[in-house]
């Protein structure tokens, strides 16, 4: 769920390359996530996908000319400016970049660009050494000054064989730096240090005591963090999550890793947001060897873990804590007593075992339990939105 893109007006600016079909993707991802989505095509973008396949997707007639072609009054590129939350222009060709960095305004796109008020993020994409050229590179250092948000094409095979950058990110990744650009940047300049996911402590080389866990919860903060223009650290246990963009990422396996990781960065954050289920306990013994049946019952010795969040509560000095509380019971009463032990500002309570709630799930009814003993119940939520009200809470603080 990309509840900020949702009833945006944006404009996707197609220009004339070959990964225009990609732009086909990227608008039919902007309309699935409720956008209002209209299309500029350059007259060379058409050599490469037709206007009816934006037209088609959009639901809306594509810009594709300066002038009015069938008798509508309005000039579109002044009022689709004016209207816009953000403008996208993918693929950006050599040409389009030079044109917005020099003021040239030609044509329907680059005319409308001069009229925008609102974020624009500009994805070039072209051969290797068209980009690498000084005069494109020279464009685009001047279109950073001038404020435009600059996506980096990957690199990889190109289209004309040319192997390096060049490449349209994905629409995913494109989608990510819009929600970045029309996110508010209220945690620019703070440090976010997150944990997520289970450990995992092993009594053998291929077993272990874990819980099921998924790290989404914790991807979920650390990624709404640095939408809202945090530097965001995420120790993970481990997860079949792709790391979220622009976050750095430490993987870890069991809890003394976990907190080694945190330990060493917990002195430079701000905030830290520990969603992670640790495991309380660890096996007392660990052998180097797989350990074999036999016909004999087993009993396994069990050493506690240390309680990462409490060493950190009593370690902290300005920053924010905020931990996590999974409860099958006494939510209220659990979460309170954490929050005191533990010496947080504030602790997220969840009862897992529900159907939207808990481990594994994409959505979670949480309810805030606040220091000054004030709590906050959310109705259930994807775990993106409870990571925006959670960094909303915070930045109150
Ligand atoms: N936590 C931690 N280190 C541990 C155990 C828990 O840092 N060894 C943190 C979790 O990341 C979470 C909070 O403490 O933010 C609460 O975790 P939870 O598992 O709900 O509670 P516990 O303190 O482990 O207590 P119990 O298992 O008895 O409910």
């Amino acid at each position: 769920m990309k509840k900020i893109i949702d009833k945006k007006n944006i404009v996707l600016g197609v220009s004339g390359g070959i990964a225009a079909y990609k732009s086909a993707e990227f608008l039919r991802l902007l309309v699935t996530n409720g956008a209002n989505a209209r299309v500029i095509m350059t007259q060379n973008a058409k050599w490469f996908v037709g206007p009816v396949t934006f037209e088609a997707l959009s639901g809306q007639k594509v810009c594709t000319s300066l002038f009015e072609e069938e008798g509508d009054a309005s000039i579109k590129h002044i009022d689709w400016a004016g209207e816009a939350d953000a403008v996208v222009i993918a693929p950006a060709t050599a040409n389009i970049i030079g044109k917005f960095a020099h003021g040239i305004a030609d044509d329907a796109l680059s005319t409308f660009i001069l009229a925008v008020t609102c974020p624009v993020l500009v994805c070039p994409s072209m051969n290797t050494h068209m980009f690498e050229s000084r005069s494109v590179q020279r464009n685009l250092d001047q279109l950073k000054t001038d404020g435009y948000f600059i996506i980096d094409p990957e690199s990889g095979e190109l289209a004309c064989g040319t192997i390096g950058p060049g490449r349209l990110p994905e629409p995913e990744d494109i989608l990510d730096r819009l929600m970045y650009a029309l996110y508010p940047n209220d945690l620019t300049g703070k440090r976010i240090l997150v944990t997520a996911g289970p450990t995992c402590e092993h009594f053998d080389p291929v077993r272990f005591i874990s819980n099921p866990s998924s790290g989404k919860m914790g991807f979920a903060v650390a990624k709404a963090a640095e939408h809202r223009g945090g530097t965001v650290s995420l120790v993970t246990g481990p997860t079949n999550l792709a790391d979220p963009n622009r976050v750095s990422v430490i993987r870890v396996r069991t809890a003394q890793e976990m907190a080694d990781e945190v330990f060493e960065r917990m002195d430079t954050a701000d905030i830290i947001v520990k969603t992670a289920a640790v495991s309380d306990y660890k096996p007392k013994d660990q052998v180097e060897y797989k350990v074999k049946k036999d016909e004999k019952e087993h009993a396994m010795l069990l050493e506690k873990n240390l309680d990462i969040l409490k060493e950190i509560g009593k370690r902290k000095k300005q920053q924010i804590l905020v931990g996590f509380a999974a409860e099958t019971e006494n939510l209220a009463e659990n979460a309170a007593n954490k929050l005191a032990e533990k010496r947080l500002d504030l602790i997220v309570g969840n009862l897992i075992g529900e159907p939207a709630s808990g481990f594994g799930t994409d959505t979670n009814t949480v309810t805030l339990f606040f220091k000054d003993g004030t709590k906050e119940s959310l109705p259930t939520m994807h775990k993106d939105d409870v990571a925006h009200v959670l960094l909303d809470r915070i930045i109150k603080m």
